[in-house]
């Protein structure tokens, strides 16, 4: 059984990379994207989504735009990381299909209501403002989706500041909403993906594959390689957003561990914060409905990168 995703992202050069496993699995049955302002303002973002999936062929796929601004906050994008449209350092396709019509909130609601409970995985990629307002707009929502796999936060380092990561940082009372709800949370922070670094050795592997897929790939992956080195001192970039697919692809790629997570937002210093409580001993799934991802399999990661760009040929 194909696991029902939606995968809801802000491209970015590694929530395009996000899109593309997750098209490329014969895992993953990717139900549509829907786009929250983040990397980019929203315009632009859900412009890429639409581009990415033309470049995979997948025009089969909705795009919902959702909302273009946090909750409570002024919007901060991340151009010193994805650059001014969002996605440079590549050439994009013109998108052939129209964007969907319909907000990405009431798409989500309506998607999730419609299908048998316990059957759709929410993945966000982004900061958490439509999943956060989708859960208020119809708290029904929260008990029948099956979990909620996400990009953001990170319990021992900040990459927004130095211990919030931009997705929560930029919205927190988002992520404090998304964190509270009682369904199951799995929190792939910065701590995993930092170990997902696109190396020159993996970086050829890529251009191996020979597709003009893989040449889009690996050029992304020379824009990313650029702005971590001069924005974040890292010498191969960190390649967070597909973690969380590859986690449902196959978990023994994410090795987690469960504690209880809640979102700082009053702290002078510390706003954003995602604070686990790592204090022992491991509460069980009965009594603790979050977990974070602690450890990468980097080699079965990346064979799934490749793979997928491989199948989408
Ligand atoms: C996260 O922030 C964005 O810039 C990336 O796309 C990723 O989702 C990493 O902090
Ligand atoms: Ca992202």
């Amino acid at each position: 059984m194909k696991r029902k995703v939606i995968l809801d992202s802000d491209p970015g050069h590694d929530d395009a990379v996000a899109i593309l496993l997750a098209v490329g699995s014969q895992a993953i049955d990717l139900l549509g994207v829907t786009t929250v302002g983040g990397n980019q303002s929203l315009d632009k973002v859900t412009y890429n989504a639409r581009a990415v999936l033309e470049m995979a062929h997948a025009n089969d796929v909705p795009v919902h735009a959702g909302c273009d601004r946090p909750l409570v906050r002024p919007q901060e994008v991340a151009a010193s990381i994805h650059g001014e449209t969002g996605l440079d350092g590549v050439t994009l396709p013109e998108p052939t299909r129209p964007l969907d019509a319909g907000h990405a909130v009431d798409w989500i609601i309506d998607t999730i209501m419609k299908n048998e409970p316990g059957t759709i995985t929410l993945v966000p990629t982004g900061p958490l403002t439509n999943i956060a307002m989708a859960a208020r707009k119809e708290p029904g929502i929260v008990e029948r989706v099956k979990e909620v796999v996400l990009m953001g936060g990170g319990y021992h380092v900040g990459n927004w500041s130095a211990v919030a990561e931009f997705n929560i940082k930029v919205d927190p009372e988002a992520a404090h909403i998304v964190f509270n709800e009682p369904w199951p949370v799995t929190m792939v922070g910065l701590d995993l993906t930092h170990q997902a670094l696109c190396t020159p050795e993996v970086q050829k592997r890529i251009e191996g594959v020979g597709t003009d897929l893989a040449h889009f790939v690996s050029g992304l992956m020379d824009f990313f390689r650029k702005t971590y080195k001069d924005n974040q001192a890292f010498v191969d970039p960190p390649v967070h957003d597909p973690c969380t697919i590859a986690y449902l692809i196959d978990p023994n790629i994410v090795k987690t561990r469960r504690c209880p997570v809640d979102i700082e937002l009053r702290g002078e210093l510390t706003t954003g914060m995602t604070v686990a409580d790592l204090r022992g001993p491991e509460p069980s799934p009965e009594d603790c409905h979050t977990q974070v991802a602690v450890k990468l399999d980097f080699d079965g990661f990346w064979n799934l990168i490749i793979d997928a760009i491989e199948k989408i040929g």
